[in-house]
């Protein structure tokens, strides 16, 4: 057998519709050129237009079908809203990437309300919101892929993880019970870990040099993270290829996790 067919056969993206929330930015830009660029119709749902018509505008001048829908997660309004003016661009998506993320970081002790709400509203409440949204229609078509970007900092603390941390161990959890819920029909639910990735979420503390350069040590690559080692992690969990990998938590992290 030829090996492209073969390939296209475990990974294309072809007729599929994917959703990825944060796909203007970072880690969440580099999945949604992933996806699409494996085949996928992808709209990316994100609050800053600039951020979100640059990305669209770059996959399409690469011949790629995308598109983009603003929106604010942080409130569940905002989240009803979204899914359904981004369902209405290429349909009902069988993939869904949760990515948008906060990590605000105030020290423990100083962690107020407002800090723990927002947090969750945006890193688990609008995920929660958007599976109940596509998973059962997805386990009634008999196919789906969830995707959950956590943290490190769902397994350990460290740089403040605060409300953070809890909420992307909520995710950890959340996918579990997901893929308990749906697996039966089709339905793959996952998370990406990172470790620490170079985007615009942690530029304060990439401005201390010995800070990112402590943590490139702390992996065994040797280096941190740039958003595009998630591309073929994602294409993976989103294609037919993962079929029989659900509940899990993937590192994508240099061996931050093993180290
Ligand atoms: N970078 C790291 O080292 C690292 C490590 C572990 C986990 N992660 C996780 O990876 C994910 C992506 O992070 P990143 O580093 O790529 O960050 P990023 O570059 O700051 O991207 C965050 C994305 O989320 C969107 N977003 C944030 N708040 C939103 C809201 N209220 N409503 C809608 N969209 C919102 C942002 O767009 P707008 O601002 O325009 O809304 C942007 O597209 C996050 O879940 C983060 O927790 C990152």
């Amino acid at each position: 057998m030829e090996s492209q067919p073969y390939l296209a056969q475990l990974f294309s993206l072809e007729n599929h519709t994917a959703l990825v929330t944060g796909g203007s930015s970072g880690i969440g830009r580099a999945i949604a050129g992933a996806l699409a660029r494996a085949g996928a119709n992808v709209v990316i749902v994100a609050r800053r237009e600039a951020e979100l018509a640059a990305t669209v505008g770059e996959l399409e001048a690469e011949g790629c079908r995308a598109a983009w829908v603003a929106a604010d997660l942080a409130t569940r309004d905002g989240v009803r809203d979204a899914a359904d003016r981004a369902a209405a661009v290429f349909g009902e998506p069988d993939i869904l990437v949760n990515c948008a993320g906060i990590n605000l970081r105030p020290p423990m002790s100083e962690l107020d309300e407002d800090v723990w709400d927002r947090t969750m509203a945006v890193n688990l409440d609008a995920p929660f919101l958007l599976g109940q949204r596509f998973g059962p229609g997805m386990a009634e078509r008999g196919y789906g892929r969830i995707i959950h970007v956590t943290s490190q900092q769902a397994h350990r603390a460290f740089v403040q993880s605060g409300a953070y941390g809890v909420s992307k161990g909520g995710l950890e959890s959340l996918a579990r019970s997901q893929a308990e819920a749906w697996s039966p029909h089709g339905v793959t639910c996952n998370t990406l870990v990172p470790g620490f990735v170079l985007t615009p979420l942690n530029a304060r503390l990439q401005s201390q040099p010995g800070t990112i350069a402590a943590l490139a040590d702390r992996t065994l690559v040797g280096r941190n993270g740039v958003p595009e080692d998630f591309a073929g992690a994602a294409v993976f969990l989103a294609s037919r290829a993962s079929a029989y990998v659900t509940g899990q938590s993937v590192f994508v992290d240099g061996g931050f996790h093993a180290h």
